[in-house]
């Protein structure tokens, strides 16, 4: 595992140990991790350093749903299944990515490269079903533009 203390104590200090940015610094040593989350040994880390008590940090890991506290895979691809894109037929797009990634609804891929989730509207409606990886959103999902997609990731990890 990644040793983190060095990076949490350069980026407490880059946020001037201001407590009001605990949901951003949460959000970059997630963005730094290997496998998008915060782990525990981080969460006390930073507990320690920024003078936050652990029940504040559990309270946000557990209020923002963007903090993950389990290892997800590289890539979290988020369905969105909400109300549009449900009546654009998003099942077929489910069905296509766990066919594609061989994982279920909520699963991440044995070799950790995928993280497959619902989510709610993103506001992504006029172009349902859409999905969102990062910060980048995919919208009109068919079969044959979600396998372009994978390829097109995973193509990107093997360069
Ligand atoms: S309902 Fe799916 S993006 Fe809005």
């Amino acid at each position: 595992m990644k040793n983190n203390n060095k990076y949490i104590d350069e980026l407490i200090q880059k946020h001037n140990f201001d407590k009001t940015k605990l949901l951003k610094i949460l959000l970059e040593i997630q963005e730094n991790s290997e496998q998008n989350y915060v782990s525990k040994e981080d969460i006390i880390n930073l507990s320690e350093k920024l003078k936050v008590p652990l029940s504040q940090i559990h309270e946000v890991t557990t209020f923002f749903s963007a903090i993950n506290t389990e290892p997800k895979g590289k890539y979290i691809i988020q369905l969105c299944d909400s109300t549009v894109c449900r009546l654009s037929k998003n099942y077929i797009a489910k069905d296509e990515l766990e066919k594609e990634l061989n994982i279920e609804m909520g699963g991440t891929t044995k070799d950790n490269l995928f993280t497959l989730e619902y989510v709610a509207c993103f506001g992504a409606c006029d172009r349902a079903p859409a999905m969102r990886i990062g910060k980048k959103v995919y919208g009109n999902l068919d079969k044959e533009k979600i396998s372009k997609i994978i390829n097109e990731l995973r193509g990107d990890l093997n360069e």
